[in-house]
């Protein structure tokens, strides 16, 4: 099936997608992360997307871009960072979609900041909403704390969630439950948790929580498991 969309998680909020022909990165942050073993020379990327400024997500955008020739899609601020370091960039901005071949994507707002590694402005950080040509719809919330127009995002009817459990720098378990319940997603998978000790979390309980409360699925993946849609 030509457009099997598969997602990765890498650990922490490292992921990709293959859809179709399309390898994306989304905050490729590898050197460093606790999470993963894998080198940012050992991955491959068409596109590269990123949320927000923070070390722990630009991660080793600069360099897997200009090895790749990536294109890398963020918002205004963080686009005009990274096109002065000579990448290809494509900025967008939160309510606003493009269509890529890889389908229809939009970025969504997200609680948090985004201050760039040298202290440059980031703009607001952003999530972002991903709707295939075939129609899945993947949600990709970013570092964000609670908020209540989830419940808007959720309208757009969501495959699958991809949610921060931390705590700490975003929502925690009790909020991300609560998310869960705005989103309505069919599927979410945890992120952003037990990379350090301060976001360490479980997410089977988590999941038991989740699966009694609601009608969505968790899928808890291991750092280099995959999930096809
Ligand atoms: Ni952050
Ligand atoms: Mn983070």
């Amino acid at each position: 099936d030509a457009m099997e969309t598969i997602y990765t998680w890498y650990g922490h909020a490292t992921h990709s997608l293959k859809v179709g022909e399309s390898q994306l990165l989304i905050d490729p942050y590898f050197s460093g992360n606790p999470a993963t073993t894998l080198k940012p020379e050992q991955v491959s990327a068409d596109y590269i997307l990123i949320t927000h400024g923070h070390g722990d997500h630009i991660g080793d955008t600069v360099s897997i871009a200009k090895r790749t020739d990536a294109l890398c899609v963020s918002n205004a601020e963080i686009s005009a960072w990274l096109r002065d370091k000579g990448l290809r960039t494509h900025a967008q901005h939160i309510g606003g979609g493009h269509r890529y071949p890889f389908g229809y994507l939009k970025l969504t707002p997200a609680l948090h900041g985004s201050a760039l590694p040298d202290g440059s402005y980031g703009g607001n950080p952003a999530g972002f909403l991903l709707t295939t040509p075939d129609e899945k719809r993947i949600y990709i919330a970013g570092d964000t704390g609670l908020f209540g127009d989830m419940q808007l995002i959720g309208d757009e009817g969501i495959d699958l969630a991809v949610l921060p459990i931390g705590d700490n720098y975003t929502m925690g378990p009790d909020d991300a439950l609560r998310a869960v319940k705005l989103l309505r997603p069919k599927m979410v998978i945890p992120v952003h948790y037990n990379t350090w000790e301060v976001i360490a979390q479980d997410p089977q309980a988590w999941k038991v929580r989740i699966e009694a409360e609601t009608e969505s699925k968790v899928i808890v993946l291991a750092p280099g498991e995959s999930l096809s849609l």
